[in-house]
C-alpha cells in the first residue's frame, strides 16, 4: 500500500484524489489518508502530489505514517472529488514536524 505521510498536512493539495482508480482517500481537516486495505498498489497518486507527501509503505520508517493512514481511514469520510487546497498551501509545504504542530 502507499501511504500519506507529514508534508501533506496543512498543504492538502488533493491531485491525488484525482488519480485514484479506487477511490481510497478519506478527508480529514488538515490532511488525506489512505486507506490500506483498499490501496491496490498502483502507484500513480505518488508522482502526483506536489509535496511529495505520498510513499510506498516499503520506504524505511513508515510504520507509524501506515497506522496513522489506517486509523483514520476507518473513522473519516471518503474523498472521491478533488477541490481546492487551503490558500495558504504552499507557505506550509516543507514545514518540519507538522505532525507534531498541525495534525487535527
Ligand atoms: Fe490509489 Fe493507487 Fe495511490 Fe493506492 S497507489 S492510493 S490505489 S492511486
Ligand atoms: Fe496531500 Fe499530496 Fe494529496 S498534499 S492531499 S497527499 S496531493
Amino acid at each position: 500500500t502507499f501511504v500519506v505521510t507529514d508534508n501533506c498536512i496543512k498543504c492538502k493539495y488533493m491531485d491525488c484524489v484525482e488519480v485514484c482508480p479506487v477511490d481510497c482517500f478519506y478527508e480529514g481537516e488538515n490532511m488525506l489518508v489512505i486507506h490500506p486495505d483498499e490501496c491496490i498498489d498502483c502507484g500513480v497518486c505518488e508522482p502526483e502530489c506536489p509535496a511529495e507527501a505520498i510513499l510506498p509503505d516499503t520506504a524505511p520508517g513508515l510504520e507509524s505514517w501506515l497506522k496513522l493512514n489506517a486509523e483514520f481511514a476507518a473513522v473519516w469520510p471518503n474523498i472521491t472529488n478533488r477541490r481546492d487546497p487551503p490558500a495558504d498551501a504552499d507557505e506550509f509545504d516543507g514545514v518540519p514536524e507538522k505532525l507534531e504542530r498541525y495534525f487535527s
